[in-house]
């Protein structure tokens, strides 16, 4: 696979250099060496620099970006999202409502159209997920259901799923959120009827229809540590003492410039990694209070470099995964009204300052000029 990823990635880049997507000038004044300084002076295809995805992997590490079906109209995006990284999350299209709309109906039209678009791409896919409060079809949310019915729609639902993808997914976060804040139990549809226990069995399942796939546990605000990241540590304790099927803890890593950087999160990881975890970095985003400006975008790119940075410190960290890559596709605006600007690239596939730093830290240096 790996074998003709240079030649596709050539054609992709003459392609976008041709195009001047993801060359073209910065989206805002600022202070960091961006790499878009060297667009303005027009680099020659030969000097091509290598793609976040190849800065990743010379480190063991992966690059992805999480994207969604109604976006992949967008050659230019698709584009970009082909050339620049290595793994791929599907945003929505791998979530219940989408994949089970009936009860027993299956549809894996948006989950495999994103799986065939990364395969071609030569990327693997980060799956997204089985068990979550969110995002669930009315059949499942508009009724009572007894613990016993309910165990095993939820298992008929990740058996024919993840037996759907089995072999074709490098991961699947098999829960996503299940505590709150305070480190309780969030009070959620699996929690309420089947108790705590429904995150052993949904990991069971998991592995029994893919053995091969790794199985995450994924959360937010558990990027330092704190009452919610030691509800997960002691958890995933507890299930590894049982033999419970866990391989690793997904950190979505939704940061906001107001609330400060997670100082701790290398040590998270740490702690993670020394239950013999892996971890990653899921959904990285970093957004600001609008209007961006230098200043922010300049702290927003330090806080990129330091979390990519993060991950590189600690072995058993896989990869990062940013929540889309574009402002254009963000889902930061419609949920925290008057914030936004959260990711690498700007609502015209301009490289921001946090490209530049991301690049920096996975030993990229300062773009060819
Ligand atoms: O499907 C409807 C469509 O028919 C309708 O026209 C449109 C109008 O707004 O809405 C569409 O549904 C939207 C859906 O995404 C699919 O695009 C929902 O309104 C919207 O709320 C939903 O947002 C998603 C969100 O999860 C839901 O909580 C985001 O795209 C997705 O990026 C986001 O992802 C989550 C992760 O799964 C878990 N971690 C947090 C992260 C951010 O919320």
């Amino acid at each position: 696979m790996r074998r003709t990823r240079p030649r596709l990635i050539g054609a992709l880049a003459t392609a976008l250099l041709a195009t001047g997507v993801g060359a073209g000038p910065p989206a805002q004044a600022n202070s960091a060496p961006a790499a878009t300084t060297s667009a303005q002076t027009a680099p020659a295809p030969a000097k091509k620099q290598p793609t976040l995805a190849e800065l990743a992997r010379r480190q063991g590490r992966y690059f992805g970006s999480a994207t969604d079906n109604p976006e992949l109209t967008d050659t230019a995006y698709t584009a970009l999202l082909g050339r620049e990284f290595d793994m791929i999350t599907p945003g929505n299209g791998m979530k219940w409502y989408a994949t089970e709309p009936r009860q027993g109906v299956f549809d894996w039209t948006n989950g495999d159209e994103i799986v065939g678009l990364a395969r071609a791409h030569h990327q693997r896919v980060r799956a997204h997920t089985l068990v979550w409060h969110s995002q669930l079809p009315d059949w499942l949310t508009g009724r009572d259901w007894t613990p016993d019915e309910l165990r095993a729609v939820l298992k008929k639902h990740i058996l024919a799923e993840v037996g759907h993808y089995r072999g074709k997914v490098y991961s699947w976060d098999v829960v996503n959120e299940a505590f709150n804040e305070d480190g309780s139990y969030r009070d959620t549809l699996w929690y309420r009827t089947l108790g705590p226990g429904y995150i052993a069995d949904a990991l069971r399942w998991a592995h029994q229809a893919d053995p091969r796939a790794k199985l995450y546990l994924n959360d937010y605000n558990i990027d330092g540590v704190g009452a919610k990241s030691d509800a997960y540590y002691r958890l995933a304790k507890d299930l590894l003492a049982r033999g419970v099927p866990l391989d690793g803890i997904g950190l979505q890593a939704h940061l906001a410039l107001q609330y400060g950087y997670p100082a701790t999160l290398e040590d998270n990881l740490r702690r993670f990694s020394g239950l013999g975890l892996d971890t990653a970095l899921t959904e990285v985003d970093v957004r600001m209070q609008l209007p961006a400006d230098a200043a922010k975008l300049a702290t927003q790119a330090q806080w990129y470099r330091e979390l990519t940075a993060a991950c590189l410190a600690v072995r058993r960290c896989v990869g990062v995964t940013v929540w889309d890559y574009t402002d254009k596709y963000s889902w930061i605006p419609a949920v925290f009204p008057g914030e936004g600007a959260a990711l690498p690239w700007d609502e015209q596939l301009r490289p921001k300052p946090a490209y530049a730093a991301i690049r920096q830290a996975l030993g990229g240096g300062q773009p060819l000029s």
